[in-house]
């Protein structure tokens, strides 16, 4: 399973790439805003400072929501660096357009994703990547996992070559359970991911090693 980091944060972009098990990252509108990332030449700039981190798969999203500007703007994105996927929302216009780029050789992730149904059509016109939002489901009593459980059988039913990226993690069990169900990546915070490496009996066990070292070596 590929590990991507969702932020724009380059500090916990950094972080997340020295720990040696990052595979991308994916930003937003809102994490690009929070990060205070505004204007096209500071927005673009920010990408290039994102790539010359990590190895791959830096999802960036347009903000143009017609076919002709998505086109437009994916296109600008995609020239940026290699490592760009286009992210693109599941509307009818961004669907049209996931199609065109995929005939051009430029990877898509398509975001947004709350229905299996919008799964299928993002996998039908040929994007590399779907994200269904786990939390934003969960967030409003609906299962979240179900859906990637959902998304897992339809692809595996037609051989997609579309990867799930599970989205919207909100924990470190929200990423095991996608690991279980299959999704092909996860994206998640920083807290989420370093959350896995922690268990009480890890700490309490390290502990007892050390402090038994210590006392046969006299110290
Ligand atoms: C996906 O690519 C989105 O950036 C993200 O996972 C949304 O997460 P949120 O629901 O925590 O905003």
């Amino acid at each position: 399973m590929k590990f991507f980091i969702d932020t724009a944060n380059l500090d916990q972009i950094k972080e997340a790439q020295d720990l040696g098990i990052l595979d991308g990252v994916t930003t937003n509108p809102s994490l690009m805003a929070k990060e205070g990332i505004t204007g096209d030449e500071h927005i673009l700039n920010h990408y290039k400072q994102i790539c010359s981190i990590v190895d791959d798969n830096v999802s960036a999203e347009v903000i143009a929501t017609t076919y002709a500007e998505i086109i437009k703007e994916g296109e600008a994105l995609a020239a940026l660096n290699p490592k760009i996927v286009v992210k693109v929302p599941m509307i009818k216009d961004g669907l049209k357009a996931i199609k065109y780029f995929s005939g051009k050789g430029i990877r898509t992730n398509c975001t947004l994703i709350f229905s299996p149904g919008q799964a299928l059509l993002a996998a039908k016109a040929g994007a590399t990547y779907v994200s269904p939002f786990l939390g934003r489901l969960d967030d409003i009593s609906t299962d979240g996992l179900q859906l990637i459980e959902d998304i897992r059988l339809i692809f595996d039913n037609y051989g997609y070559e579309t990867q799930i990226l599970a989205a919207s993690i909100r924990g470190p069990l929200h990423i095991v359970n996608c690991a279980k169900l299959g999704a092909d990546v996860i994206t998640a915070p920083l807290s989420a991911i370093t959350a896995l490496l922690k268990h009480p009996l890890t700490d309490s066990g390290l502990a007892t090693f050390l402090a038994d070292h210590n006392k046969a070596a006299g110290k």
